[in-house]
């Protein structure tokens, strides 16, 4: 292996028990360039692109309670051409991260924790949050957007080299969400944010250009909590679900998620360029839901696939820390128990169907994205570990037989959310590889897999020894080589 750190950021964090701060959540704090890494079986010549993930690597002491989901943002990127690799990692230099690193302390508390403990205005949902950019990642215009969950700025990097380009110079002053929606075949990037104040929620469209072409006013009761948006060929499917910040105790500052089983789920299907006044909405079953698979049209009908938790504020976590129960909880998805759900909204009717395609407890979930708003057969989800932010393995789903399969990683082996890699090539929906990362906590290491999405029950085809042991986190992307090539070539002319 050619390796070479070429930055270590020094943390000032101790040594603690903190659940999400040891074990398989251990934060790295160097930064790697490696190529020639260590091959176990052969590295296909026909996969082309970067598997990119983001993840959570608290680098001070926290302010208070800390939750994993604010560690500062680190992208893992691992890219493939010509039967080779080549990887690399690197902290998102955020104002927040650069603040702190100024100033050798922490600046902000996180959402446990009153806002008022937070030393500086921060940013977000919440309004005093540490910008951490540590969310979800994407690749738009060629170039890598991670985001954060509680809206943030959006950060842009090459997906290539990890160079930093800082933050996206059209976030609006309310932010972006995680999870700005791809369409592959337009180029067209679909974002949205949530806040407290009035209109409570915006959402967008960027062209293949990265210039905003759209940007709307999305009017809902009161301040909501959406994590994720969906899109068919012609229309974005936006949602208002029954759980969100108590509204007496928003009051006083204090924000405490509570679930509303009274009230319905809501879903607003607009064209994607399309008014306030176009958006249509629909109720369904009160769930919440942290992240949809894919929509598409169906003759009147818009059909959306999701994740539907039976039980979306779990309460406590037996045996956890009591000062950390309530986060465990929310951590534990055979707590929140997401099943595969399908909603189908007739646009003539106004009506709602519901149909439960499954119900294994998964989430984390991702198609073939180059037939993204079009009608998938496949999907391929994580499997998640009991008690713990954590993915044992990967379940594929075929629904056009109701046939599913599984792969397990193997004891004490955590999986990323995997993305699906077309081959070079490839003509059918599932000819491709599925990536992840695993870290392997026998073997104290982290390695790439490759799996044959056509066959996941064979077993990795592949596995790229990393030159670190990296932290587990939340979202992933697939990027395609030819879609970034593609984009350098347009920023050239
Ligand atoms: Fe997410």
């Amino acid at each position: 292996m050619k390796a070479n750190r070429v930055n270590h950021v020094e943390p000032t964090i101790a040594p603690n028990e903190h659940p999400y701060m040891n074990g398989a959540w251990t934060p790295n704090y160097d930064e790697w360039d490696a190529t020639d890494m260590e091959v176990i079986g052969e590295i296909p010549s026909d996969i082309d692109g970067v598997y990119v993930r983001n993840t959570e690597n608290p680098v001070h002491e926290p302010i208070g309670r800390y939750h994993p989901f604010e560690g500062d943002g680190m992208i893992h990127a691992i890219s493939f051409r010509d039967g080779k690799a080549e990887y690399r990692n690197r902290f998102v230099r955020t104002q927040a991260f650069m603040a702190e690193q100024e100033a050798g302390h922490s600046l902000w508390a996180g959402l446990m924790e009153h806002p008022r403990r937070s030393i500086r205005p921060g940013w977000g949902a919440h309004g005093n949050l540490k910008d951490a950019s540590s969310t979800d990642v994407i690749v738009h215009a060629g170039k890598i957007l991670s985001t954060f969950y509680q809206c943030g700025d959006g950060y842009r990097l090459d997906p290539y080299t990890l160079e930093q380009f800082g933050m996206e110079s059209w976030t609006p002053l309310d932010g972006i969400s995680a999870h700005p929606k791809l369409d592959e075949r337009t180029g067209e990037l679909l974002f949205f944010n949530y806040g407290k104040y009035e209109p409570f929620m915006h959402y967008g469209v960027v062209g293949p250009d990265n210039a905003v072409k759209h940007y709307i006013p999305v009017e809902i009761p009161g301040p909501r909590l959406p994590h994720d948006i969906a899109f068919s060929e012609n229309y974005t499917i936006l949602n208002d679900l029954p759980v969100f910040w108590d509204p007496e105790l928003l009051k006083q500052d204090i924000h405490a998620a509570r679930f509303y089983p009274d009230i319905p789920s809501r879903f607003g299907i607009l064209p994607r360029y399309g008014d306030p006044s176009s958006i249509k909405w629909f109720e369904a079953a009160p769930t919440y839901v942290l992240h949809w698979l894919n929509a598409w049209e169906d003759g009147d009908e818009v059909v959306l696939d999701g994740y539907f938790q039976e039980n979306p504020v779990p309460g406590k976590y037996e045996g956890a820390p009591p000062e950390l129960e309530r986060m465990m909880a929310f951590l534990d998805q055979f707590l929140l128990q997401p099943k595969l759900h399908r909603w189908r909204f007739n646009l003539k009717t106004g009506e709602t169907r519901e149909e439960r395609l499954d119900d294994e407890i998964l989430e984390f979930g991702t198609i073939n994205q180059r037939i993204a708003g079009r009608r998938n057969r496949y999907c391929y989800s994580a499997v998640p570990k009991k008690g713990w932010f954590l993915f044992t393995g990967v379940a594929k789903h075929d629904f056009d037989t109701g046939r599913s399969w599984a792969l397990d990683l193997g004891p004490e082996r955590y999986g990323s959310e995997p993305a699906f890699a077309p081959r070079v090539g490839a003509t059918n929906e599932d000819d491709g590889y599925l990536v992840t990362f695993v870290t392997d906590m026998i073997e104290d290491r982290s390695e790439c897999v490759l799996i044959d999405a056509s066959d996941i029950e064979a077993g990795p085809v592949c596995r790229i020894m990393l030159p670190h042991r990296i932290s587990s986190g939340t979202h992933a992307t697939w990027a395609h080589g030819e879609d970034i090539r593609a984009a350098a070539a347009r920023d050239a002319a």
